[in-house]
């Protein structure tokens, strides 16, 4: 079953139908995306309580979630890097206005109705309107670095979807349930009060003429690649990493860029860590308690 494939059309986050990514796969539209319906094992994480005042750092409890699943191809990267280069915890991973903040199916934020003191709309291409143009000032500031500097090396980047209120992810949420049902739309939806774009600290590209938004194919778009390849030198990881979704509890979604800061996404990328529940040694969220 391919855990990847991206929601059907609905609010928000509109993707493609599990018809039309069965279609893409027909025309043979490549290996790669093939490729990235093969489930793996990736390693779940140990509870954040095992060492609660400890540095970014790793556990390799294994999920059972698909324990009999093949092994991941050679170039996928380890989940489980030597955690011997872990930065010192900066900030906290519970305030929404932290850099840091994991919020995932078992980390709702507090309160559920945040929003951001700082707003801003960065000076970048758009395709989205309303509070969705919009991002905390950190993020925004580091979106036009990264925007400038792809559009530099050739590469269009558009922001598709920036913040939503709780009031917007509401109604995002039950687009999704009525569509495709509540276990589908969970995968793909977070619950109001559960979504890194209430928080300012997240959002959506989109390639500069439009090709596969929110499609399993932008993985192969060049924003989608130039972003995987150079984000983190701007801050940014992309949240929901192919295969990981036993960890993330998302479909992968190479479009969601999250801003962490330029340190902690380099650390990341270079050790290979691909998740933000790995990197700060807490636990993995397939689901809601
Ligand atoms: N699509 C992501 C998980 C969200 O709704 O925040
Ligand atoms: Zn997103």
């Amino acid at each position: 079953m391919c855990y990847h494939c991206p929601p059907t059309s609905g609010p928000g986050e509109a993707a493609t139908t599990r018809r039309t990514f069965a279609r893409f796969l027909a025309v043979g539209a490549g290996l790669t995306v093939l490729t990235a319906c093969t489930p793996e094992a990736p390693k779940a994480v140990a509870p954040s309580s095992a060492s609660p005042s400890a540095s970014p750092s790793i556990s390799s409890a294994t999920t059972t979630a698909e324990a009999a699943t093949p092994a991941p191809p050679p170039s996928e990267p380890s989940p489980t890097p030597s955690p011997s280069s872990a930065l010192p915890r900066q900030y906290s991973l519970t305030d929404p206005a932290s850099p840091w903040l994991v919020v995932n199916k078992r980390r709702p934020l507090v309160p559920a109705d945040y929003v951001p003191t700082d707003l801003v709309q960065p000076a970048v291409a758009t395709t989205a309107s309303g509070e969705s143009v919009l991002l905390n000032g950190t993020t925004a500031a580091a979106a036009e670095s990264m925007f400038a500097a792809a559009a530099q090396q050739g590469v269009a980047m558009v922001l598709a979807s920036g913040y939503r209120s709780y009031t917007t992810q509401v109604a995002t949420y039950n687009g999704y349930v009525a569509s495709r049902g509540q276990a589908d739309a969970d995968t793909a939806s977070a619950r109001p009060g559960y979504s890194e774009h209430q928080t300012g600290w997240a959002f959506d590209i989109a390639d500069g003429g439009g090709a596969c938004a929110f499609q399993p194919c932008f993985a192969e778009q060049p924003a989608a690649v130039w972003a995987k390849a150079n984000g983190h030198r701007f801050g940014f990881v992309v949240r929901y990493p192919w295969m990981f979704h036993p960890i993330t509890g998302y479909y992968y979604e190479p479009w969601h860029l999250r801003y962490v800061g330029v340190e902690a996404a380099t650390d990341m990328a270079n050790r290979g860590i691909n998740t933000l529940e790995e990197y700060f040694g807490i636990e993995a969220a397939p689901g809601y308690l």
